[in-house]
Parts: structure tokens; sequence; C-alpha cells
């Protein structure tokens, strides 16, 4: 008998908590319980293309259980927190980052979304599906903030929570996953592995990893850009209406962001100079 199966006992339940976005995490055995949102469906539909592509560095999918949870299975390993912890600082890990980024990207290639998918944000903000970057559009995670990343043996193997996953280009999503990772932060903003590491090279290294072409290297610099300007707007927006937001933004967005937005100016044209193709 399945934890689909047989009705779960609250005992069963443990407990999931991330950086507080989501309320109500639980995992029942080797399943995951979240509570059920507008998107939720159509994310489980992606996930089922992703997983019948062959990619599995993503829970897979099992329906709603007998209250209307989501089921997803638990991905095991290790999941990060901020301050990143030293040992993901090396290099190994942008690899296997950008790798597992790449197997994603090329499963989700193919998926086409259905006409009434819904998707998801963050709070107050408007859900743009447009993809202004001229490159293909595709599904991607657009969120691989530490709380997502799944580790095995000190490695990326797996990514969780796409609660944010909606059309994007491959260049935005990995500008996003080097604003995490890079990351694409001031100095001061990073955790302290971090702070003396060349970004520009850890950027080349990450390119290179998933393969990134030419076209895709002249934009990137641009598209983070962009996005750290969009997270700046959209944090403020959504600190205005939701307590979790407003804690983030207290606690440091409200300055790290403005500061990303200098700092990225300031060495753009480094990383783009460093990860030209010679
Ligand atoms: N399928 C899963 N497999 C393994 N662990 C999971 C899974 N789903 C969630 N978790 C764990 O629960 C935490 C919170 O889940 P999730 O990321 O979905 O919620 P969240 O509130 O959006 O968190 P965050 O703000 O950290 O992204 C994760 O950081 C992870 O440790
Ligand atoms: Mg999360």
């Amino acid at each position: 008998m399945n934890d689909l199966s047989r009705g779960v006992d609250q005992s069963d339940e443990v407990p999931l908590v991330g950086d507080g976005v989501t309320q109500g995490i639980v995992r029942v055995g080797d399943t995951v319980r979240r509570p059920v949102r507008p998107f939720t469906l159509t994310i489980q539909a992606y996930l089922a293309h992703l997983h019948a592509e062959g990619f599995s560095g993503a829970p897979v999918p099992l329906g709603l259980d007998e209250r209307g949870r989501e089921v997803l299975s638990f991905v095991p390993g290790d999941v990060p927190r901020e301050p990143l912890p030293p040992q993901t600082a090396r290099e190994e890990v942008l690899v296997a980052l950008a790798q597992l980024i790449r197997r994603l990207h090329d499963a989700a290639e193919r998926w086409v979304a259905p006409e009434d998918a819904v998707w998801g944000g963050i709070p107050g903000t408007r859900v743009r599906t447009s993809t202004p970057d001229g490159e293909p559009p595709l599904v991607s995670h657009r969120d691989y903030c530490p709380g997502n990343v799944v580790f095995r043996d000190g490695l990326p193997v797996a990514l969780i929570d796409f609660d944010l996953a909606k059309p994007t280009t491959r260049v935005d999503d990995l500008a996003n996953a080097l604003y995490y990772w890079a990351p694409l932060m001031h100095p001061e903003d990073r955790a302290p592995a971090f702070r003396d590491l060349d970004i520009p090279h850890r950027v080349a290294v990450f390119a290179d990893a998933y393969g990134m072409t030419p076209r895709q290297r002249r934009i990137l610099v641009s598209a983070a850009g962009t996005m750290i300007g969009r997270f700046h707007v959209n944090m403020r927006t959504a600190a205005e209406q939701d307590p979790v937001f407003r804690r983030f933004w207290d606690e440091g967005a409200k300055d790290r962001l403005p500061r990303a937005e200098t700092w990225i100016q300031q060495e753009g044209p480094a990383i783009t100079a460093e990860i030209a193709v010679r």
C-alpha cells in the first residue's frame, strides 16, 4: 500500500520549511505534500513532460491527495540555505549546476504549455510571459535560489520548487542561476566563501559547462542587468502586499538589490569580455 492509497495520519507528516514563502509543506514518507495553487496542475503537467523526456532532476508529480494537496516525490539529498556554505563555492558545483540546467532546458524545449496554462509569480506582480531577448521560448524553473537546489555528494543533482516556472528563454533562466551561484552580487552581499572569487572566470566556467552559444554569451550580462532591475521592482511591490516579502525586503533585499544593479553595471563588461568566444 503506498502513501496515496492509505489515509495520511497527521503523525506521519514532517513539516518542511524553506525560506517561508509557502506554508504547509510536509513530508510524508517518500512524498511531499504542498498546498494546491492555481498553477499546480500546469506545473504537474510540465514535470510529467520532463520525466517523460528522461530528465530525472525534478520531483515526480503524483497528483493530489485525499485532502486535495499536491503530491510530489521527495528528492533525497541536502538543500543548502543562505548563507551558502564554503563547500558550495567550488567550481565543480557551478559545472554540475550548468549541466543540470542544460539537461532541464533540452528536456523542456519540446513542451507546449496547454492553452489554459496558469503560471505563478511573486505577490502583486504581473505574470509576464513574453520573451524579449529574441531567443526561442521554453518553460523553465526561473528560481535557482539555494533552497531550491538539491545536492548529493557535494554536487547539485536536482531542482525542487517549480512555483515560479513559466515561459522564459535559456539566457534569462541562466542569468537567474548565475545571480545566486556565480554570484552576480556585490561582494558585501555574498556568503563569505564567495566574497573574493573571480566572478567573470566563474561565469565563463558556467557558460562553458552549459555550452552557451556565442549569441547567448553576448546578451547574458544585459539579461542579468534587466533581471536584477526587475527583481528590485518586484520585491518592493511584493513587500507592500505580503508580510513574508516585507521581511525579505527589510532584512536586506532593499539594500542588496540596488547594490547588485550598480555592481553588474560596473562588472558587466569584464564578464562579457571573459565569456566571449575567442
Ligand atoms: N520534492 C522535494 N524533495 C525534497 N525536499 C523538498 C521537496 N520539496 C520541498 N522540499 C524541502 O522543503 C523546503 C521548502 O520547500 P519549497 O522550496 O517548495 O518551499 P518554499 O517556501 O518556496 O521555500 P523557498 O522559499 O526556500 O524556496 C525546500 O527548501 C526543501 O528543503
Ligand atoms: Mg523553495
